[in-house]
């Protein structure tokens, strides 16, 4: 997720911290051949790096690069990021492409044809994948390259709307109050597009021991001015799949035809391989369009994601623009215009290199990971596993304290500790309505193997063995001390006042956004 950032306000710029802060230290002694002399030997290792105001000079290019990489060391190491679903090992081969491809807009697909056909390639392969219909000769199913689901779920929305709303002005009723189902539990990103395109949302809530949609509830909120419901493969909370066939089945019941929309983020690319008996996808009538994102479990580095429709029925043409690019019509439906061809192009690489054996071998692999630390968790460290085991949700493991144990901490405690080893591993609050439950999750990702899994697991208990011995009090300061003056959202507060305690998001409920 990209953040707002704000322009300092000249006072911001003179406090006497920042003023400290960009003077230099060189002075008329100080050489100034940027030339001969080494990175750390130059002038600039005695001076601040611009932040504020873009410089009048150039600097070397060595200087620059070194400069920046040593001020990005202190991001956190993305290997030890459990935190996040994105994709953090790409083999050198599929690295190697992706650079070959930076300086290519995917969007120019007259001057980058190659490119433009390697996303049909994919799209074909993902939507085959999805069980797309291919029976139909008049009727082809559609898709598209995304910069991630985000981008899909909007464009996902947009048609729903517009569908929807095309055929309430055909019947002459009104169209001015459309609502979209979902569970309370959804991504942010869910709760964006509503909010962008003047949806209603409606809430199916989560319950203390309910994390997924309830099919009934869902379908017992569909009225005349639902555009479709959400479903979610792979909760961001639990990584729970949403029954997606029981929603399909009660509409099919109850004759309505309200579309589906399968938010298969994490899911679409972990399902197909493990579970393939189960049915999510365009096998079911109702499921109109699918989101899946290639950064996560598709392998690639961050930048792409798709979306799959079932027919041009469900896109309606108002979205669509045929552009005239460079002499060439072509249609595109999407937010952003130009783009980088390189995330497209290591999909294709992780597809055709590893094929659905290879697919297959990582998220059973990763499935058996999982299970093999909610185990550990679970029997030998005494935590509650708010997961699926076995293949019936993404390779996550969600997990929590037992109340009846009564410590004198938290899972946000734990958290703090494991961030001192280096490990990312959020605590949250679960979704409205479930009682405020804490929990923490740790994603499986294609690089996290047995031997890392064990060296996480005798750091969780040393943890707790550690916060099991200190005073309550301690703990209490010890964690805002590492509120205060360790986390990024400490250090950086009231950044953006302007839109601090808005009040139209679901964290007015007191939900914490999963990291993605
Ligand atoms: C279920 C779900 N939907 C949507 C998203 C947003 O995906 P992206 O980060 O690809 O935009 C996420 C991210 O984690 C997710 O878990």
């Amino acid at each position: 997720m990209v953040h707002l950032s704000t322009i300092k306000t000249d006072a911001e710029q003179s406090s006497s911290i920042g003023e400290l802060l960009r003077l230099s230290l060189a002075d008329e002694n100080t050489p100034n051949d940027s030339y001969t002399s080494s990175v750390y030997g130059s002038r600039y290792a005695l001076e601040a790096l611009p932040t504020n105001e873009m410089p009048e000079e150039e600097m070397p290019k060595d200087i620059a690069y070194r400069l920046i990489r040593d001020d990005l060391s202190l991001d956190g190491n993305p290997m030890l990021n459990l935190a996040s679903f994105v994709t953090t090992y790409m083999e050198d081969e599929a690295e190697r492409l992706m650079v070959e491809g930076l300086s290519k807009n995917f969007i120019d697909y007259e001057e980058y044809p190659q490119s433009a056909e390697i996303q049909n390639r994919c799209v074909n392969m993902i939507g085959k994948l999805f069980h797309a219909p291919t029976d139909d000769e008049s009727n082809h199913s559609i898709g598209t390259s995304t910069v991630g689901s985000s981008e899909a779920i909007m464009l996902a929305t947009l048609a729903m709307k517009k569908k929807w709303s095309n055929e309430r002005k055909a019947a002459g009723k009104p169209f001015d109050k459309p609502n979209l189902v979902m569970n309370a539990a959804v991504q942010v990103c869910w709760e964006k597009a509503a909010r962008y395109f003047d949806v209603e949302e409606r809430y199916v809530y989560c319950t203390a021991d309910r994390y997924v949609i309830d099919p009934a509830e869902a379908v017992d909120l569909v009225d005349e001015n639902t555009i479709g419901i959400c479903a979610i493969l792979g909760t961001t909370y639990t990584g729970e799949y949403e029954d997606v066939k029981a929603i399909n089945d009660l509409l099919v019941e109850k004759g309505l035809d309200t579309p589906i929309h399968v938010d298969a983020a994490s899911g679409g690319f972990v399902a197909p391989f493990v579970k393939p008996e189960l049915e999510w996808d365009f096998r079911l009538p109702r499921v109109v369009s699918i989101n899946v994102s290639g950064h996560k479990y598709g392998l690639v580095y961050p930048g792409v994601g798709w979306i799959v429709w079932r027919s041009p029925e469900y896109l309606p043409k108002e979205l669509v623009f045929n552009i005239n690019y460079l002499g060439a019509d072509q249609a595109s439906f999407t937010l952003n215009f130009s783009k980088g061809a390189s995330q497209v192009i290591g999909q294709y690489y992780q597809l055709i290199r590893l094929g659905k054996r290879g697919y297959t071998k990582i998220m059973t692999n990763l499935t058996t990971i999982a299970d093999y630390f909610s185990m550990i968790l679970e029997k030998r460290l005494g935590f509650i596993v708010m997961s699926k085991g076995n293949g019936d949700g993404l390779p996550l493991v969600a997990f929590r304290l037992d109340p009846a144990r009564d410590r004198h901490y938290d899972e946000f405690a734990i958290a703090h500790h494991l961030r001192e080893r280096g490990w990312i591993i959020p605590a949250y609050t679960m979704a409205p309505h479930s009682e405020r439950l804490k929990l923490m999750r740790i994603v499986i990702r294609e690089d996290f193997t047995k031997p890392r899994c064990d060296i996480l697991l005798l750091d969780i208990k040393h943890a707790v063995d550690a916060l099991d011995a200190m005073e309550p009090k301690d703990i209490e300061k010890h964690a805002e001390l590492v509120q205060r003056t360790v986390t990024n959202h400490g250090r950086r507060r009231n950044r953006n006042h302007h839109y601090k305690g808005e009040t139209h998001s679901l964290a007015k409920h007191g939900k914490s956004q999963a990291i993605c």
